[in-house]
This record gives structure tokens, sequence and C-alpha cells, in this order.
């Protein structure tokens, strides 16, 4: 009887050790995310009749939604449609439950909840682990449980939880407790934080990502991105750098967040456009555009909807790319995906990554780089979508990579 009571007790603690490591199992962001979120070009847009080009309103985000839709973005993945920081009143309601600015929400947000859903597309909002958030709205701090009750009602499928204002040991163990309140909810969300940014930028500690990534689906990581070529080549290099130690936490569920794309602003140059899109996909990091869809060039839409460049952000088994030092300054990104031949060989995608100013050319033979079918690889340039001379795995080959700008090419197993 005695070793049955010890049996029992034994057990509950290894449940309880699991159940515990497991905690955000919750099946969610298999892929990384794609969509589209309001800050990065909309900021705290409530300047409305000032600045109608810059307002966050209920209209921005339907017609976000309407264009996502109708213009062949969400056929290509693009699915979250996630509002940012300044969308509600600066006061809760008698019950203590947050409440969308009434005048530019005028409706409320499970109507646009509905709208959006009504399009098979996901909704998505934001709030921040303190008593405010980072432009002083109401934050959650004391009403996880509340504020995670109030975003399932109004359907949302994706929460972005900042952590401006908060302590380093609060944000360690907020970020734990709100997730387990958006599970109570047992409305399937995808929970992304930015526990380890502040961890890092503003403690200036180092992230215990093993931490982080069994809780939170995405997580940031660096500086918020702005509107500019500079800031895409500073967060590119971080993610350069800081590659031993973050991909390993990276893959189907949980995923490293470089912030959102810049397309759309009109600050980078064909080149850049291509460069940004395709590191992030080698990096499999969401793909969350920010800015008036209207004002993406011919350019940038073709490169968002190409899905050859999708596929390889998308891929399945969700693997950062590694980077790897070629002369000139060239990175060689090389990513291990599918599909396979057989059960045996990837397929693997290269890009060659020019941040600097001049062209430069460079040699390598792929098959340095994991490759192992002995019949070889076809070749395609993933940009023109062309299928180039087939490679062996000692073939050498040289590509010269135009100034700030990327070549790149996905290899399928012979
Ligand atoms: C922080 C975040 C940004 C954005 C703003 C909103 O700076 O990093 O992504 O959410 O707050 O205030």
């Amino acid at each position: 009887m005695k070793n049955i009571h010890v049996l029992f007790t034994m057990a509950f603690f290894v449940c309880l050790f699991i159940c515990r490591v497991k905690l955000l199992d919750n099946g969610l962001a298999r892929k990384p995310p794609m969509g589209w979120m309001s800050w990065g070009y909309y900021r705290c847009g409530v300047d409305c009749d000032e600045n109608p080009g810059k307002c966050l309103d209920e209209y921005l985000i339907l017609s976000v939604a309407d264009t996502i839709y109708n213009e062949g973005y969400q056929e290509a993945g693009f699915e979250y449609i996630i509002i940012d920081d300044c969308w509600s009143e600066h006061e809760r309601d008698s019950h203590g439950r947050l409440v969308a600015d009434r005048s530019r929400f005028p409706h409320g947000m499970k109507y646009i909840s509905d709208y959006i859903h009504a399009k098979g597309l996901k909704f998505g909002m934001y709030t921040n682990v303190a008593d405010v958030t980072c432009m002083i709205y109401p934050g959650s701090k004391g009403y996880f449980g509340i504020d995670a009750m109030t975003f399932a009602e109004w359907g949302i499928d994706y929460l972005k939880v900042d952590g401006c204002f908060a302590s380093e040991s609060f944000l360690n163990t907020a970020y734990i407790k709100f997730g387990r309140y958006l599970n109570k909810t047992e409305r399937p969300i995808v929970y992304s934080c930015s526990w380890p940014f502040y961890i890092q930028f503003i403690h200036h500690n180092k992230p215990n990502y093993a931490q982080i990534s069994s809780h939170c689906n995405l997580w940031r990581n660096y500086l918020d991105i702005e509107n500019s070529w500079q800031a895409v080549r500073n967060t590119i290099k971080f993610y350069q750098n800081n590659y031993p130690e973050i991909s390993k936490y990276h893959g189907p569920g949980q995923w490293n967040d470089p912030d959102m794309l810049i397309f759309g602003t009109g600050v980078l140059t064909e080149g850049q456009s291509r460069l940004h899109l395709a590191v992030y996909a080698m990096l499999s990091a969401p793909l969350l555009l920010s800015c008036d869809m209207n004002k993406l060039t011919a350019y940038e839409k073709k490169l968002l909807l190409n899905m050859d460049l999708i596929a390889v952000g998308q891929d399945p088994l969700g693997v950062m790319a590694r980077p790897y030092d070629l002369p000139h300054s060239i990175t060689l990104w090389v990513k291990r995906h599918l599909p396979m031949k057989g059960d045996k060989y990837y397929s693997f995608s290269f890009a060659l990554v020019n941040m600097e100013t001049g062209e430069a050319t460079v040699s390598f033979t792929p098959g340095d780089y994991g490759l192992e079918s002995v019949d070889g690889y076809s070749v395609m340039d993933v940009f023109s979508g062309k299928f180039l001379d087939n490679v062996t795995l000692t073939n050498r080959i040289t590509v010269t990579v135009p100034s700030q700008d990327v070549m790149m090419y996905t290899l399928y197993a012979l």
C-alpha cells in the first residue's frame, strides 16, 4: 500500500514537471505567422483629424482585411491582422474591462473580429504586462485574467504582449502567468512576447531562451524596426551574430521575431527589398507587413506573392538558416527544408547577401554545406523562378551579388 502511495506521488511530480515544461503546447503557429500589424507605419495613430493618413481606426483595419482578401495576399499566406498599441480608451469600464476607443472603434472589437473572420482571416491585438502600455494606455497588470477573457470574448487569435515599464523579475513571472490565463480561456490564441528584448536591451541581462520558448509562440529579440535601410541592416546583423544562441529555440510553434517588414514605406530600393524579404524567409521569421496596403509598389507585391520565396519562409521544418562569412563581406545563408527526395535528401536554399555598397563576386561549393545527394541538384533562381544548370556535390559556383542585394537559389535533390 505504501509503495503504491509512493508511486502515485512520483507519477504526480513527473506529470507536473512535464505539464509545466510543455505549458505552451497549444498547437499554434506551427509556421511563422504572416499578416499585417499597425505599429510600424501607423504608430499611435490617434490624431485622425489632423493626420487622417495615419489614423488607426475601424475603417483602416477593415480596409486592410479587404485588401488582403481581395488582392491575393491571403492566398499567399498573409492572414493575421493585428492592432498594436493605442486602441483603447484611457479608462477601464466599471467591471474593470478594457474598452476600445469609442470614436475610432465605434462598433467595438467584436465587430472587427467578426468582419475579419468572415473573410477567413485572423485577428490580433496588443497589451502590455505592466500598469500601462508603452504609449501609456491601460496595461494588463492586475488584470491578466479579466483581459485574457475579454480578448477571448472578442475572438482574437493572436496577442502581442509588450514589456514596457516592467522590472526584470516581474517580466520573468508575468509572461508565464499571462500565458496561463490565455490557456485558461480555451480559445486558441498565438502568444507573442516581447520578453527577451526587454531582458537584454532594457535590463542588460541574458534572456533565458529555454524558458521563453516554452511559454511563448514567438518573441521579439531585438530593437523595434524603423522605416530605414539601416534598421533592416542592423536587425539582420543581430540575427547573424546571435545565430548560435537563438537558432536552438526556433521551430514550429516557437519563433524568434525580428519585427515587421518595412515594405510599402518607400524607403527601400528593389535590391534592399529583395534582401529584406529573402533573409526573413531564410530565417523562418514571421512576415508581418506594416504599411498602407495601397502604397505597396508593384515590385514589392510581386515579391510578397512569390510563392517560391514564401514557401522557403513557411517551410514546415521551420529551420533558421545558418549564416557563413564569405569573402568581400558576403554572407551565405543556408537553409535545409522540404521537399525531400525519398526520406533522405532534403532541399536547400542558399541566399548570398551583400549588405555593403559595391557589387561583389564570390565562389562557393554548395556541396560543402550539408548537401548529400550524389545525383546532384536542380537549381532554381528564386526571384526569376527559372531553373539554371544542375549542380553536383563538387561543382563550384561563382556569383556576382549587386550592391545591397541578394541572390537566392533553391536546390532540389535529383
Ligand atoms: C514597443 C514595441 C513596439 C510597439 C510599441 C507600441 O516599442 O516594441 O513593437 O508595440 O511598443 O507602443
